[in-house]
C-alpha cells in the first residue's frame, strides 16, 4: 500500500512537516511504502482559470503539477500537512488544491469519474495561536479537496501554540496521535 505525504509549509522541518513525518513513520511501520512531496520545492503555477480543463477534465498547464497529479492518482492514502497562515492554509497548499479544478470539472461537470477507488486521507495542521477557529477554513478547504478526489476525510490533528520551528516536538500527544493515525490508515485497510 502506498501513502503519499504532502508538506505545504515553506519552512523545512517546521512543525507541520515534523508532524507529517511522524504520521508517515506510523504508516511505514505498518508496512506502507511512503513518499513525501514538499510543495515549496516544486515549481508550479496557480490555476489560471483558463477553462482548459472544461472539455477533458485535465489541466492543460504542464509544470511541476504533472508529477503531483500522477502521484495522487497512484497513491492509496493521502496525508496532507499545512501551517495556518492568515486563518487559512498556506499559499502553497491552496495553490496546489486550486490546480485540482480539473478534477472537480471531471467529477461534477463532465461526470467522467466512474467508480472511484475507496481511499482515505488525513489532515494535519499547526498554528501559532490557541484559537480553534483558526483551523476552520483550512478544514473546509481540505474536506472539499478530499471530496473532489473521492478521498474519505479520515482524521485530523490540529495543534495550537506552535510558534518556533521545533515546538511540535514538545507536544508528545500530537506526535503519538500522528504516528497512530498514520499506522491506522494502513491497519484499518487490511
Ligand atoms: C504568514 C504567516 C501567517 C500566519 N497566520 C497565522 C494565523 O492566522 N493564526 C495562527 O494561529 N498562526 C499563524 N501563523 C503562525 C504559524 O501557523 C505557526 O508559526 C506554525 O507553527 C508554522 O508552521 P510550520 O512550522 O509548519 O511552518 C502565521 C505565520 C506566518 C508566517
Amino acid at each position: 500500500m502506498k501513502v503519499l505525504g504532502i508538506s505545504s509549509s515553506p519552512r523545512r522541518l517546521g512543525n507541520s512537516e515534523i508532524l507529517l513525518d511522524r504520521a508517515l513513520e506510523g504508516a511505514r511501520s505498518a508496512g506502507a511504502v511512503v513518499e513525501k512531496i514538499v510543495l515549496n520545492e516544486i515549481n508550479f503555477r496557480p490555476c489560471q482559470e483558463c477553462g482548459g480543463c472544461d472539455k477533458g477534465g485535465v489541466c492543460i498547464i504542464h509544470d511541476g503539477m504533472d508529477a503531483i497529479y500522477r502521484k495522487i492518482a497512484d497513491t492509496d492514502a493521502l496525508i496532507l500537512s499545512s501551517p495556518i497562515f492568515f486563518v487559512s492554509l498556506s499559499a502553497q497548499a491552496k495553490m496546489m488544491i486550486d490546480r485540482f479544478q480539473c478534477a472537480w470539472t471531471a467529477k461534477y461537470v463532465l461526470n467522467t469519474v466512474k467508480s472511484p477507488r475507496k481511499r482515505r486521507g488525513i489532515f494535519l495542521s499547526v498554528a501559532g495561536s490557541y484559537r480553534k477557529d483558526h483551523f476552520e477554513n483550512a478544514r473546509q478547504i481540505i474536506r472539499a479537496f478530499f471530496a473532489t478526489l473521492d478521498v474519505e476525510y479520515a482524521g485530523e490533528i490540529f495543534c495550537g501554540g506552535m510558534v518556533k520551528a521545533l515546538d511540535i516536538g514538545k507536544d508528545e500527544d500530537a506526535m503519538n496521535k500522528a504516528y497512530a493515525m498514520g499506522k491506522g490508515l494502513i491497519e484499518s485497510d487490511e
